[in-house]
Parts: C-alpha cells; structure tokens; sequence
C-alpha cells in the first residue's frame, strides 16, 4: 500500500516530540511540520481521490489511474493521495486538489473522462465551475476567488464533523498524517498517566453512549468488565454492520481507521486487557485491507505490543471476519461465532460485560462508540457533554438515503429535528415531489412522518415516537414510494435473516411477510370473501407483533415488527387502498398495477403490443391502443416502452 507519507520523517522524530509530549501546544517546529505532514501546506500541487468503497462503486479506481497518467505524461510533479470518503456519496468520485499557497479545493463526480479538465483548469489557476464542489477553509492560505466555501454548503452547514474530521483531508494508509492531526496523543497520555479507574470516569462522565443501536452508557459498560475478577478479559469491536442501506461504520474504518484504532487501545485499557478483537464482515475488502494495514503501522509505532511507552501495558489487536448475517452482529451471537460456533443469540443475562467470550468478561463497542473515545480524551468530558441535548451527547452519523437531494454520510449533535436534517442538509426532495415519510433505524426502525417529523434525532425522543434510531439508517420516502412494499421490503430481510432459534421470530415474521404478500398480489377473484381474508390478515399483524416482540429471545425478533406497527399507525389509508380497492396508487407494487392507455396520447404506433408477453395489447396501426385490463399482469413492459408517455398506471 502507497501514501504512506510524501516527506520522510522518522518515527523516533514523532515519538519523542509528538506522542511523548505532553504539553497542550507543540514548539512552533513541531508544528510547522505537522502542518506539512498533514498537506494543510504543500511545497507542490497535491491532487487527492476518495477510494473508499463509495469512491469505487462510481469509478474512483479508473479516476485515480487517470491521474497518475495524465501526471507523467505532463511531467508534472504532485502528490497523488487516496483518501476515504468525503460523505457526499452522490457526488463521487470526489477529487481534490492543493496549490501551493491556496487553499484546497473539492471537486464532484469528476470519472475518468472528466479528470483532464478539472486539473487543466486548476493547475492554470482556472476552476472549472461545472465541477467544484467547494474550498476548504484555511486562514494561512489565499482563497479561490468566487468559489463557495464547503462549510457553507447545504449539506455541510449544519454537520459538526467531529469524528468525520480526517475524512477526505488524510490519507487513511499514513500513521503519520494522522499523527499530524493530533491522534495518538490521547492514547499515550492515557496509559502513562490515567489509572483504569479514572478512564472508565472519563467516558462515563462523557455521558457516551452506544452508537449500535441500544444507546448503553459506554463508561458503565466498561466499569462492569474491570470490576469483574477475572484472569483474561476481552474488548470486542462490533464492525458486523449487516442492514439493508448501513454502511456507516464501513465507512469510518476505510477513512480514518487509526482514530477507530485509538478508541479501540483507549478502551482496551480502560478494562484492562490485552486481547481485543474486531470482527468484521468478510466482504468489507477495503476496509479489512486498510485496518490491517493500520494495525500493522500501529505495531511498528509500538502503540501495539509489549509494555506500550513504558507504561506496561500490552494490548494485543485482532481483526476476526464474520459471515455477514444480521444476526451475527448481536453481541451474544459474535461472541458465539468467535467461539467458532454458530452465530447465533444466547439469553442475557448473564451480560457480556460479566461473561461474555470463552466466559471472560467481554466489552463489545460498535465501531462509532470506540472512534468517539479519541476525541473525548483530547477535549476532556465536558466538551463532549456540551454537545447535543439533555438526553443524549455527542454527535451522531447517519446514513442520509432515499428520495433526497443530497444523499450521502452525515455527522449532526444528537437532538437535530430531523425536518432539518432533511430539509437543511439533505436539501429536500428532487423534482418538487411532496414528502411522504421518513424510515429511521432500518430493520427495526420505524417511520416518521409530517406531523412528527420535527422530532429531535436522539434516542429517548425517536423511541416516544415508537422508533429506534438503530445504527442510524435514514431513508427518505415521497409520494411516489409505497409505504406497504418498503414494510414488506425489511419483513422479507428479516425474515431471511432470523436465525430460526426461537418460534415466535422465526414463524411470527414468515406470517408477517405472507400478509404482506397477499395484500400485494392481486386476489384470484374479487368477491367480498378474498377481500375479508386479506383484511383479516391485517388485523392479526397487531396481535403476532405483540407475541413476536414479547417472546423473541434477540433483538432481532424483538424489534422486528417496529416497522409493522409504525406503518399501521401512520398510514391505515395505504393498507385500505390495497386490501379494498386492490391498488397502490404509487404503483410500486407490481402485481397491483393496472395499466391503461390515454387515447389522447396513443399515437397508435404499435410497438407495446407485441412487446406485450400477455398479448393483453390490441389495436390498429395510428389508432389508438387498448390494454384488456383481465388479461394485464401489471409487469410494466409496455410502460417502459411507450416513447409517447401514453400508458399510465390506473
Ligand atoms: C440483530 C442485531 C444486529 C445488530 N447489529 C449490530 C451491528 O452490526 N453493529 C453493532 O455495533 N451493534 C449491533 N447490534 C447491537 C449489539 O448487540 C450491541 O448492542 C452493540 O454492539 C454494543 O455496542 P455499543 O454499546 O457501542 O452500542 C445488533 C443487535 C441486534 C439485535
Ligand atoms: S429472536 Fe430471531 S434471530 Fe433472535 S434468537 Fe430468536 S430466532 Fe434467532
Ligand atoms: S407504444 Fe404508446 S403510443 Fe405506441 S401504440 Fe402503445 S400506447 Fe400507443
């Protein structure tokens, strides 16, 4: 792996004068390279690419090679850097670009084609505007003339990007450059200085709590795992990250894998062991690659081994890859899957914190929970604290999706309404739709919708409103999403998903997912007696999501019927219109759909009806056409290729 840093320094350099320093501000000197380390000054154009798995789904890779060609072919000299994401996923490939003595500036959706360009105009000192995203902002740097600064963009404004800080500005395979930020710091201060006890203090004063899904105070989790005796304890850090839309924390690991490395050490040491394991799913590639890759520098800085700084701490870390399946990311589940059995839940308690893996104490942190510790330490409890609202602290980051303008990976302060979330940084929705709901917490989350979209984003205020903020999934639905194919969407994941250990999960959600897929499909006949049973089916939804959240042994089963229950809550009138009238009038739900043709419109051009499989298509040639409704399938063919716009959904 390349990017390990563009000017040659010595570890002993940074050791000594960074790590091991102990005082607020560095010597000017210090600072002076740590500016440099960090490219917030270059001496030569430095032109950065975003290769997180988001950048290389939308072409980052054939981006990145483009530069390097057009970089020799020119003869120019810079510094090519992969960084991770920048969060602005509709946007990617993300490129940036420094000159010497200017400030940085973002360019979007710049693919292979459109590289030369954007660095043909820049490296004139010409922005092509129909790329720039925006400036950073940098007070010892001469700014771009009519370029917008990026932190007053809609979907920067209202971030505060605390654990989202490196993204996109260090490279993630540097120790160095994040040294240069300030990491490792607090960790070196932490096991020189801090007994366990005072640790543990510090978080819990923080008010932390988990990022995956439960909202547990962190600092209490941790103190129960050091006051249980014991001759071998374990840290386990929580990357399963397993549900439809969740990539978050895969995310945070490709970007800034070493701050997730610190909170992991932090952590480790907090409880007192020296064995911690993060278990990651198998197909997360880039981010396994890049975490080893991060262990491995870590190791050869001595933040990982024997008796750390002299301290006497020994930590040992392990990345340990899981399957994949939701339910492995349960904790008692991992735990049994890094004891090499199956995945899957075990009554609780006892909880992990007492016994947990091989019986030992366990602490098992999600991913966002642990990249929060570092900057905690670096500015003390109460900084922390002061950000949020009274029932929860800190920031929180979502996975923005959906029917949104600005799509992508955001970090508000807990307590953000969510209407600003989604009107503020999201920007609203596309083409003047109108806003129908809004699905928070995936799987077990549940909706949102106008009246009560105002609700603060934390965990207490969402679950008064019957959600679970889960792992922070928010997906934006208009009027042209149907709320009962969405419910039946996360039933048949669910479903897939239960690992089939408990009755209630495993039989409830297959039942769920039947009403569903009756409701969905058209009935043989449309007598009363077909449209009672479907209505009956209904009905009984309430009473399983009772049983099914009552009697499950997991969360998985447990939150399972949220989004049942929420739906039926808000939108009563969609059930209606499916179950009585047989449609879906956002036409989604394909075997609903009826299709009819405009007469008006129909030129009579003949190309839907042999496309047509059920012949259900007549007509003359410049006569308009007729769809016979008994013999249509709602399969959409036609629809698809009406170049006149003539056939519309009945
Ligand atoms: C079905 C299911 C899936 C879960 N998946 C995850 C996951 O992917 N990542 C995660 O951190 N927690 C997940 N959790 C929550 C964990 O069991 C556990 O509460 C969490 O990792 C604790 O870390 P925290 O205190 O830092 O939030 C899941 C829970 C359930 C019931
Ligand atoms: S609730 Fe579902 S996923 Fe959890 S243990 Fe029971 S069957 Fe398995
Ligand atoms: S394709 Fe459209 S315009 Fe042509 S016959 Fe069919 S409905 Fe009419």
């Amino acid at each position: 792996m390349e990017n390990r840093t563009h000017i040659p320094i010595k570890k002993e350099y940074l050791v000594d004068n960074v790590l091991m320093n102990e005082s607020v501000d560095l010597p000017a000197d210090v600072e002076k390279m740590m500016r440099l380390l960090r490219r917030a000054k270059v001496r030569h154009p430095a032109v950065f690419v975003g290769t997180a798995s988001s950048g290389v789904i939308s072409g980052a890779g054939d981006t990145l090679d483009e530069i390097r060609k057009y970089l020799d072919e020119r003869n120019i000299r810079a510094d090519v850097v992969e960084t991770g994401s920048a969060g602005y996923s509709s946007m990617e490939p993300v490129v940036e670009v420094q000159m010497p003595g200017k400030t940085r500036v973002a360019f979007r959706n710049v693919t292979a084609g459109k590289l030369s360009s954007v660095l043909d105009g820049i490296f004139n000192s010409i922005i092509p505007e129909e790329h720039v995203l925006g400036q950073h902002r940098d007070r010892a740097l001469e700014i771009w003339k009519d370029v917008p600064f990026i932190d007053e963009l809609p979907f920067f404004s209202l971030q505060k990007r605390n654990l989202l800080r490196n993204w996109g500005r260090i490279s993630p395979l540097s120790i160095e450059e994040y040294i240069a930020t300030g990491g490792y710091r607090s960790y070196v201060k932490t096991v020189r200085s801090y007994t366990h006890e005072e640790v543990c203090d510090i978080v819990e004063k923080s008010g932390l709590q988990g990022r995956g899904g439960g909202g547990f105070l962190t600092g209490k989790k941790w103190k129960v795992a050091h006051s249980v005796f014991a001759d071998q304890r374990y840290l386990l850090c929580n990357a399963d990250e397993s549900d439809p839309g969740g990539y978050a924390n895969r995310a945070m690991i490709e970007s800034d894998p070493h701050r997730l490395l610190e909170g992991v050490l932090i952590a480790a040491y907090a409880i007192g062991t020296s064995r911690a394991l993060i278990y990651i799913r198998n197909d997360y590639r880039i981010a396994i690659e890049r975490l080893e890759h991060a262990i491995s520098q870590a190791r050869e800085f001595g933040l990982i081994g024997h008796n750390v700084y002299g301290s006497g701490f020994n930590i040992e870390i392990t990345v340990r890859k899981g399957p994949g399946a939701f339910v492995c990311g349960e904790e008692t589940a991992m735990i049994s899957s890094l004891e090499g059995k199956r995945g899957m839940p075990r009554p609780k308690p006892p909880y992990p914190a007492v016994s947990g893996l091989f019986g030992k104490p366990t602490v098992v942190n999600n991913v966002e929970t642990l990249s929060n510790i570092p900057a905690i330490f670096e500015n003390g409890p109460d900084w922390f604290m002061s950000i949020g609202n009274e029932s929860a602290r800190g920031t929180k980051i979502l996975v923005l999706s959906g029917i949104i303008v600005n799509q992508g990976i955001i970090e508000v302060p807990l307590g953000t309404p969510v209407k600003d979330i989604i009107y503020g940084t999201g920007e609203g929705i596309p083409d003047n739709k109108t806003f129908k709901a809004v699905q928070i917490g995936g799987p077990s989350g549940g909706f949102l919708t106008s009246e009560n979209i105002d609700t603060p984003y934390d965990f207490s205020s969402l679950a008064s409103e019957g959600v679970y903020m889960g792992s922070g999934g928010m997906v934006v639905l208009d009027e042209s999403c149907c709320i009962i194919d969405t419910v039946k969407y996360f039933m048949d994941f669910i479903q897939k998903e239960s690992c089939g250990k408990c009755i209630p999960c495993r039989e409830g959600t297959s039942r769920m997912l039947e009403v569903y897929e009756n409701i969905t499909r058209r009935p043989v006949d449309a007598n009363g007696h077909t449209t009672l049973e479907r209505f009956k089916g209904v009905m009984q939804l309430e009473s399983l999501a009772g049983v099914i959240s009552d009697t499950s042994l997991c969360g998985l089963g447990q939150k399972a019927p949220n989004t049942v229950t929420s739906s039926l809550r808000h939108f009563r009138s969609d059930y209606e219109e499916h179950i009585f009238d047989r449609e879906c009038s956002a036409g989604v739900c394909k075997e609903l759909r009826l299709f009819q043709i405009d007469v008006n419109k129909c030129t009579g051009c003949t190309v839907c009806a042999p496309k047509c499989p059920e012949s259900a298509i007549i007509g003359t040639r410049h006569h308009p056409f007729f769809i016979v409704e008994e013999k249509c399938t709602g399969c959409g063919i036609c629809y698809d290729v009406c170049k006149f716009s003539a056939i519309y959904v009945k």
